[in-house]
C-alpha cells in the first residue's frame, strides 16, 4: 500500500525556501515530515523539462538525482513524472510549429504548460530525446518504482489540433481505416449535403464551419485523436519500458471525462493512476460512480510497483482547489473519508496533491499538505497523518484485496461521443446523468458494480445496465446477445442502438440489431421537454414504492407475443402501450426501459431485480451510509462512511470486529459526522 503526496522540489530552493548557502536545504526538511506523517513515496518531476533541458541538448538532471537522494535517506519512494506537459520556452520558439492550432485556425501559443499539437513530429523527437535522457539518468535510480507519463494527457482541450500534421495524420488514419475513397464515401453517407471527396486530401478536419459537420465524420474525428493521445504515450511507454524493463508506467487519468478513449488509454500502461476531485463534489455516490469507472478501465495485466492489482490515486486533493468561483475550505475529517472510500473501491496507492502550497506561479492558493509556511502544525498535515498511521495499520490485512461485483454498467466513449454531437433527439438528455441513475440505485443499496465496454466478457456478472447505447456496433449487439443467451440478465434502456458504428440508423428497426433480444420493437420515440412528464403504471409484481414520472423520452414500443409488458404509459395518444417489458432470451433475461424517470424507480428496479438475480447488498444499514467490500479467500474487510454532517446509528445483530480500534462492536453504534469503520471478518481464523 502506498501512501504520498505530489512534490516539487524546484519550488523549494532558495530564494523560496533554503538558504542561500544551502538552496536545497528545505527538502531535508521536507522529507522528514513527510515520514512523520506515514507518508512512503513521492511524485515528481512532471513539469521540470525547462530545469532539466534548459537549452537544445544541455542535461542537468543532477538537482532531480539530489532530491531523489533525500528521499532515499528518508526511505521514501519516488514515481518520476516524464515532463513532456510542460515543453519549455526555448523550444516553442525554436520550433512554432509544436504550438497547437484551435478549430478557428488560430495558434495557442506558449507560456503555459501543454503548448504542444500531438500530432507534431517535432515534439514527438524532442519527446523522445528529453525521455530517453531522463530515464537513462534516472532510471537506475533505487528509490525509483514507477514513471508517470506526462501529466493530465488531453487535458486544457489539446486531445486534439488542427495543425498541418494533425491533417496529414486523420488522413492517413482514414486511408487506412477505409482503404478506398468509394468506400470512405459510401460508409460515412458524403452524398448528404453534398460533401463526397475524391481524394484522401479533400477529407475535411471538423474546423469551425457554417453549421453542424457530418456526425460520421466527428466520431471518426474523435476516434483517431483518441488513437493520437494514446501513440504518444504508448511511444513514451515503449521507450521506457526499453530503458527500464522492471519499472512500471501508468499517466494520470481522469473519470472519462478527457477526449480519448480511457479503456484503450490504459491497455498502454501497466497501471491505471487517476486525479479525484473528491473533496469537492457533496455526492458520495458521484464520487464512487468515478471511481468505480476508472478502477474498471484496466481488470486485466495490472503491473503496479507492489503487485497489488488496484489503481492509484496519484492526485487525491489534499484541500480546498483554485479553479472553483468560491473555493471553501474542505471540513475537518472529509479528506479522511474520500481517502477510506477511494481505498475502499480498490485503490491500493494514495497520493495527495499537493505537499505544500507554493509560493510562485498560478496554484499558490490550491489547498497543499502544508500550507505556505510548511510549519506543519495545520490542521491538514495533522489530518493527513492520522490518515497515515491508520494505513500503515491496514495496509498488511488490505494485501491482496480486492473489489469484487457481480453487476456491471457498460460505458463506450463511442457512444458519448456521438450523443455529445448537436442535432440530438432531446438535447436535454445527458448520458452521464441516466448513467448516474443507475449507478445511484445500485450504490445506494450497497450492491458493487464495475464499468465495462460493451466489448467486453460479461460472463461473470449477474446482472448488466445498458443506459442508451445511442452508437452500438453490430459486434457489440452481438456480444450482448451472447451473454443473455448464456443466462445473463440485461437492462437496456431508451436512445439504445439508434444508429451503428458509421453512424447510420438501422432499416430494421430500433434498436438496431437486438429486436429479437428484447422481443420487441421502438415504432417511433417522444423527447420531452424539462418540466413534461408521462406516468408509469405497472402490471404485475414489480413493486412500486411512488408515483413513478416518465420523462425526457418515451419509446412507443411494439412488443411481440412472447414478450411481457411490465409498465404502460399513463397518458397521452400512447396511454396504454407498453413502456418498459421483460423477454426470455435463451437462458438470460433482457428487460427494457423505454423511458426515463426519477431516482425512486430505480431503486423500485434495483429491488426488482435484486430478486430475481440473487444479488444482496453488502451489509444492511442506513441508506446514507455507504458499504464496500475488499476481499480475498475468506477475509472480508468491510467499509462503512458516514457521508452525512451528524451522527448516524448503526445496529449490529451479531459483533463485528473495529479494525481500527480492536473493540468489538455490537448492538447500537453511532458513527460519528464524516466517520468511517472499517471492520473485518476472517472466519478461517
Ligand atoms: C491536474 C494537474 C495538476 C494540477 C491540478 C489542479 O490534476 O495534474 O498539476 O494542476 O490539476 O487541479
Amino acid at each position: 500500500m502506498y501512501f504520498g503526496t505530489d512534490y516539487y522540489p524546484e519550488h523549494w530552493v532558495y530564494p523560496y525556501a533554503g538558504t542561500a548557502d544551502q538552496p536545497e536545504s528545505r527538502w531535508d526538511v521536507d522529507a522528514k515530515l513527510m515520514v512523520a506523517a506515514g507518508i512512503n513515496v513521492v511524485r515528481m518531476g512532471e513539469f521540470s523539462w525547462g530545469l532539466c533541458e534548459p537549452e537544445e541538448g544541455r542535461y542537468d538532471f543532477d538537482w532531480l538525482r539530489r532530491a531523489m537522494d533525500v528521499m532515499q535517506k528518508a526511505g521514501l519512494k519516488v514515481v518520476l513524472g516524464t515532463p513532456t506537459a510542460a515543453p519549455p520556452i526555448w523550444l516553442a520558439r525554436q520550433h512554432p510549429e509544436i504550438l497547437p492550432i484551435d478549430e478557428h485556425g488560430l495558434r495557442r501559443n506558449e507560456g503555459t504548460r501543454r503548448a504542444y499539437c500531438l500530432n507534431s513530429d517535432v515534439y514527438w523527437e524532442y519527446s523522445r530525446r528529453i525521455v530517453r535522457a531522463m530515464a537513462t539518468a534516472l532510471g537506475n535510480h533505487p528509490q525509483l518504482i514507477a514513471w508517470q507519463i506526462d501529466n493530465g494527457i488531453g487535458g486544457h482541450q489539446t486531445s486534439s489540433s488542427f495543425n498541418e500534421e494533425a491533417r496529414r495524420d486523420w488522413q492517413a488514419w482514414l486511408k487506412a481505416k477505409y482503404e478506398t475513397i468509394d468506400r470512405l464515401n459510401e460508409l460515412m453517407g458524403n452524398r448528404f449535403w453534398s460533401q463526397t471527396v475524391r481524394d484522401w486530401s479533400e477529407v475535411p478536419t471538423p474546423k469551425a464551419a457554417p453549421t453542424v459537420h457530418n456526425p460520421a465524420l466527428v466520431t471518426d474525428w474523435k476516434r483517431f485523436s483518441s488513437d493520437t493521445c494514446v501513440a504518444f504515450v504508448k511511444m513514451q511507454a515503449d521507450l521506457l519500458h526499453e530503458l527500464t524493463p522492471q519499472i512500471p508506467v501508468t499517466t494520470n487519468l481522469r473519470a472519462l471525462t478527457r477526449n480519448f478513449d480511457h479503456f484503450d488509454m490504459a491497455e498502454v500502461l501497466d497501471f491505471v493512476a487517476v486525479d479525484s476531485n473528491a473533496t469537492i463534489k457533496s455526492k458520495s455516490s458521484e464520487n464512487a460512480c468515478e471511481i468505480d469507472m476508472l478502477r474498471s478501465l484496466k481488470k486485466t495485466g495490472v503491473r503496479t510497483p507492489d503487485g497489488e492489482t488496484g489503481f492509484w490515486v496519484i492526485e487525491q486533493k489534499a484541500g480546498h482547489v483554485n479553479w472553483q468561483e468560491v473555493n471553501s475550505l474542505i471540513r475537518p475529517g472529509v479528506v479522511r473519508l474520500f481517502t477510506y472510500q477511494l481505498v475502499s473501491r480498490g485503490a491500493s496507492g494514495v497520493l495527495y496533491f499537493m505537499w505544500r502550497q507554493p509560493r510562485i506561479g498560478s496554484e499558490k492558493f490550491y489547498g497543499g499538505v502544508l500550507t505556505h509556511d510548511g510549519h506543519a502544525d495545520n490542521r491538514i498535515y495533522k489530518e493527513i497523518s492520522q490518515i497515515g498511521e491508520e494505513m500503515k495499520l491496514l495496509a498488511p490485512v488490505l494485501k491482496g484485496t480486492r473489489v469484487v461485483a457481480e453487476t456491471c454498467i457498460l460505458y463506450s466513449h463511442e457512444n458519448e461521443w456521438a450523443q455529445q454531437q448537436p442535432m440530438q433527439p432531446n438535447k436535454h438528455f445527458n448520458q452521464r446523468e441516466h448513467v448516474q441513475l443507475y449507478y445511484n440505485a445500485l450504490h445506494d443499496r450497497n450492491i458493487a458494480v464495475d464499468f465495462a465496454r460493451p466489448t467486453e466478457d460479461l460472463s461473470q456478472y449477474k446482472l448488466v445496465f445498458a443506459p442508451s447505447l445511442h452508437l452500438l456496433a453490430g459486434g457489440e449487439a452481438d456480444l450482448l446477445k451472447l451473454y443473455v443467451q448464456n443466462g445473463g440478465t440485461l437492462v437496456a434502456t431508451f436512445n439504445t442502438g439508434l444508429v451503428d458504428e458509421h453512424h447510420m440508423a438501422p432499416d430494421t428497426g430500433f434498436p438496431h440489431d437486438l429486436t429479437d433480444l428484447f422481443g420487441l420493437e421502438v415504432i417511433e420515440f417522444d423527447p420531452l421537454a424539462p418540466g413534461e412528464e408521462n406516468h408509469l403504471a405497472f402490471k404485475g409484481t414489480f413493486p412500486t414504492s411512488h408515483l413513478h414520472p416518465a420523462r425526457i423520452w418515451c419509446d412507443l414500443i411494439e412488443p411481440k407475443e412472447e414478450c411481457q409488458i411490465l409498465a404502460t404509459y399513463a397518458k397521452d395518444f400512447y396511454a396504454g402501450r407498453a413502456a418498459i417489458t421483460l423477454n426470455t432470451f435463451g437462458l438470460g433475461r433482457a428487460v427494457y426501459v423505454g423511458t426515463m424517470s426519477q431516482q425512486y424507480f430505480y431503486y423500485d428496479l434495483i429491488a426488482w431485480l435484486r430478486q430475481m438475480c440473487n444479488l444482496f447488498p453488502l451489509l444492511k444499514v442506513p441508506d446514507t451510509v455507504e458499504v464496500s467490500l475488499r476481499q480475498k479467500d475468506d477475509t472480508k474487510i468491510y467499509f462503512l462512511l458516514n457521508h452525512q454532517n451528524s451522527p448516524v446509528r448503526l445496529q449490529f445483530y451479531k459483533p463485528m470486529h473495529d479494525f481500527l480500534t480492536g473493540n468489538a462492536l455490537s448492538g447500537n453504534y453511532d458513527l460519528p459526522p464524516h466517520g468511517v469503520l472499517v471492520l473485518d471478518e476472517h472466519p478461517a481464523a
